[in-house]
């Protein structure tokens, strides 16, 4: 084939993270610990009574009116689709010219970049000080078209100061993307104040503290006129008739919300210690997955692990991240599996 046929900006790409998952115990996507929404599941089987034959509404209304609900804002404030990963691609298509540059952090989600380079655009990224926090005044005094943010921080697993966020949303006349898919974790937002910023928006999941990744529904929210330039862009029909129903039924569950924040909360410390107990240097959390540093290759641990049925995500070949492991904060079970695959994997390395 014949390489000039392929835009530019995508010829070299490398595929995404895939597994082989198996029967694995995976703690390497920082999904819900304690499984699926029962609420949404539930809404799943009544589903099996829907014409399918039917569009869904184009836009989502109905997730959007609830979603308006639970916020007290207009449901013109939310753009809803097929998870936050389609959120941040509307904003790159809606805001970012072929060659213009987005300031993300570094180290941080990486589909971030992944999402600026298939749109033509260009990432510069600023690097996080040595507590993993934000340089705001490199941040504001660094060109770009626009910053894209994530708190809790995707993998480092930390939160942005609020006062620092607030300096980059108010420091230069340009968008600021808050990227909370694990905001549920921290039980603070700033979705609310985006009918005070005209320039910020806030991307957020159901595929976390929701527990329905596998569903696909994201949403974001922006002050009105933002909202409305995202939603043109979007591509009508993407959240299907099926993640609406499951969605709505879900975001009316608190209790399972309440719980799985709470269990977060409850096994933090105790895989935290577990993990420091074994000697890896661990970094602070506040969200549902742990960051961590092993003293043997992170690569092998990685492999070990999922031989032995255990799936974490190896960050070890990331600049700042060198020997970096993520795992998804579990439930006592599986946190208790872990650590003894752990600890038999460093008797046969050690
Ligand atoms: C920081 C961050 N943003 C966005 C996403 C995308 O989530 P989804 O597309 O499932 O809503 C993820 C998923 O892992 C993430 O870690």
């Amino acid at each position: 084939m014949n390489k000039d046929w392929i835009r530019s900006t995508c010829r070299d790409l490398q595929l995404y993270y895939n597994p082989k998952v198996g029967n694995k115990l995976r703690m390497d996507t920082s999904t819900n610990a304690l499984g699926a929404n029962p609420a949404g599941q539930r809404e799943l089987m009544e589903c099996t009574k829907l014409n399918v034959g039917q569009y869904p509404n184009t836009y989502g209304d109905n997730l959007r009116d609830e979603l308006a609900k639970l916020y007290g804002m207009s449901s013109n404030n939310f753009v809803v689709g097929n998870g936050s990963d389609e959120a941040l691609d509307i904003i790159m298509k809606t805001l970012v010219e072929p060659g213009e540059t987005v300031l993300t952090a570094h180290p941080a989600y990486v589909l971030h970049s992944f999402f600026v380079k298939i749109n033509a655009g260009r990432t510069v990224t600023v690097d996080l000080d040595d507590d993993f926090q934000l340089d705001v005044d490199k941040i504001n005094s660094t060109p770009g078209k626009l910053v894209l943010l994530c708190t809790p921080n995707n993998p480092t697993a930390n939160t942005f100061r609020k006062d620092d966020l607030k300096a980059v949303i108010e420091g230069a006349d340009r968008p600021v993307v808050v990227d909370e898919a694990y905001g549920e974790y921290t039980g603070d937002s700033f979705l609310p104040l985006v009918n005070k910023y005209d320039n910020l928006i806030v991307t957020r999941t159901f595929s976390k503290a929701y527990g329905l990744a596998g569903m696909r529904i994201g949403y974001m929210a922006a002050g009105l006129e933002m909202a409305e330039a995202l939603q043109k862009v979007k591509i009508p029909y993407s959240l299907n008739v099926i993640g609406e129903r499951v969605a709505i039924a879900a975001l009316r569950d608190r209790e399972f919300l309440d719980r799985s924040v709470r269990v977060v909360n409850e096994e933090r410390p105790f895989l935290s210690k577990g993990l420091s107990d074994l000697g890896f240097q661990v970094f602070p959390s506040e969200a549902n997955y742990i960051l961590f540093r092993p003293d043997l290759p992170s690569d092998v641990l990685t492999a070990k692990l999922s031989e032995k049925g255990v799936l974490v995500r190896d960050f070890g070949k990331v600049r700042r991240l060198e020997n970096c492991i993520r795992t998804t904060i579990g439930t006592r079970e599986m946190n208790t599996v872990l650590l003894d695959k752990m600890r038999e994997v460093l008797r046969e390395c050690r």
